[in-house]
């Protein structure tokens, strides 16, 4: 058996093979593939057609597994019908919980911030499996359809701590953690209190935070006021698509999944089918990510040698078509020769990459749990049932619906508090300009104050059917105390 080590290679579709053969020509002119083999897997668009809605094959799974490294070009997802994203399954199962994508302005690279001589470098590191990418939707009325947000205190450590080794292992000194904690106080402001949470374990990096709305306005203001930002996933994946702007488009911008066990490495942008098999795609964006792969495994002096030539490359005015530059462009393979003929060469002084004295490769595969692992934050938080949200449809108006309501929890534990249309409170105070849709909640809360502790959720879910036997309720969510303090938000205007 060969001592090199094994990454898995998904070449993808589209443009993806074309991409994937130049790099692998840098690679290999590098010197990299004397340490490394890629093993070739099976996913994407012939997957997809061969019937397979995942798009990727058992034994694609088994040996990015037993790898725990992925290199991956762009994969299609299928429009309609069953298929879903490779990219988010891959992601999403394996576990790879942070997306880091580094953003800088590349010599050659024309941008309204290179005319202005404004330096972009900074870098984003995303959640990227929780938040609305759970994907947990519902239609809930004939009006009404629901999206869970799901933000959990281990999630958020986890890509909290990624995110503050990497920038110590980037030699990064402040992170800033964006989020709109001041709407969502409870999931952005878990992420946001997790963030502080774990940057005490690093004093040397300065934090601060910034709300997500103003953090995009800075963004295109003074980016070079930034070096690294965490973000949750959805807001995320569009702070991510701005900032590739930034630096030239998606064609820039490189991209790594790192989890506990898995890593993948890949491309941000598509399979572009307008320019597959032309030999016109920039593999600029999957060498980038190529180079984030052999930092990660520990071959930093490669990795800043091909960095330097592929900048001394840019530099010098070879580039392919989607770039603008005053020579004509070269194909793909042609710009990948012209990167490994110039090794050993470095661009001007802003743009060189300090080459480590040696290599140290280092990556030891994971070995495979036998159990799904239960990630836990807060161990021993106590507890206690308030009441319960109970969500109905109907079309009464607020003042109605709430006397029915009055009427069939007269005898329990719990008295009508409040009724909210989209969030907002119509019942027992509110504007009659506030505008309803076929689905309220009804929120009931606990009599006596000191019943809380010992009431359950028996009572409620007796509640929930009482009402159940006179409205369609379409949902139900205990109200709950954690430690005294309200684990529930105030609806607008409460
Ligand atoms: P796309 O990124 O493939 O193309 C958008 C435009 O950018 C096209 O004009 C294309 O020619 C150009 N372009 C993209 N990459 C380029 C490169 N390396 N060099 C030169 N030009 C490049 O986005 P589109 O058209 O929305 O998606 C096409 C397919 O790719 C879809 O099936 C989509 O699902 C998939 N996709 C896959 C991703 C992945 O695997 N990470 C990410 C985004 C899209």
């Amino acid at each position: 058996m060969s001592d090199k080590l094994q990454i898995a290679l998904a070449e993808g579709d589209g443009i993806g093979p074309e991409i994937t053969k130049a790099c692998l020509l840098v690679f290999e002119a590098a010197g990299c593939l004397e340490h490394l083999d890629f093993i070739p897997v099976e996913m994407g668009k012939a997957v997809f057609d061969s019937g397979d809605t995942r798009g990727l094959t058992d034994s694609a799974i088994d040996t990015i597994e037993r790898l725990g490294l992925l290199y991956k070009g762009p994969m299609g997802t299928p429009s309609g019908g069953g298929g879903k994203s490779i990219n988010v399954t891959l992601r999403k199962t394996l576990g790879a919980f942070a997306n880091l994508r580094h953003f800088q302005s590349l010599p050659g690279v024309e941008t309204v911030y290179s005319q202005a001589g404004v330096p972009v470098d900074f870098y984003v590191v995303r959640e990227n499996v929780e938040d609305t990418y759970g994907g947990v939707e519902y239609r809930l009325t004939n009006d009404v359809v629901d999206c869970k947000r799901i933000i959990t205190a281990p999630g958020c450590d986890q890509v909290h701590q990624y995110a503050f080794e990497a920038a110590k292992s980037f030699g990064i000194d402040r992170i800033t953690c964006g989020h709109k904690a001041n709407i969502m106080k409870m999931t952005d402001g878990m992420f946001l209190d997790r963030f502080n949470t774990i940057a005490r374990d690093y004093p040397d990096i300065e934090t601060e935070d910034v709300i997500i709305d103003a953090l995009c306005m800075n963004l295109v203001l003074k980016p070079q006021q930034y070096k690294m930002v965490v973000l949750t996933n959805l807001q995320g994946d569009i702070v991510s698509d701005l900032a590739a702007g930034l630096v030239g488009g998606l064609g820039f911008a490189p991209s790594a999944n790192i989890g506990e066990k898995v890593s993948i490495f890949e491309a941000v942008h598509g399979t572009a089918p307008d320019i597959a098999g032309q030999n016109k795609a920039n593999p600029t964006s999957l060498l980038l990510s190529g180079l984030i792969l052999l930092r990660h495994i520990g071959m930093r002096k490669q990795a800043a040698t091909i960095e330097n030539s592929l900048l001394y490359t840019l530099e010098s005015g070879v580039h392919t078509g989607d770039v603008r530059g005053e020579k004509a462009p070269v194909g793909t393979i042609e710009f990948a020769e012209a990167i490994a003929s110039n090794l050993g060469k470095t661009p001007s002084d802003r743009y060189v990459r300090q080459v480590p004295s040696e290599d140290t490769p280092e990556f030891t595969p994971p070995e495979r749990p036998r159990i799904n692992r239960v990630m836990r934050t807060n161990e021993t938080v106590e507890s206690a049932v308030r009441g319960c949200d109970i969500y109905i449809e109907t079309l009464l108006a607020p003042h109605d619906l709430a006397q029915k309501l009055e009427l069939i929890c007269a005898k329990s534990p719990f008295k009508l508090t409040m009724m909210s249309s989209r969030g907002t409170q119509v019942w027992p105070t509110g504007s009659v300009y506030t505008e309803v849709v076929d689905y309220y909640r009804a929120r009931f809360e606990l009599r006596d104050r000191h019943m809380i502790g010992r009431i359950g959720q028996q009572k409620p879910i007796h509640l929930f059917e009482k009402i159940g036997e006179k409205f369609p309720v379409s949902s139900f969510q205990l109200l709950k105390e954690f430690e005294g303090k309200r684990g529930f938000s105030l609806a607008q205007g409460q």
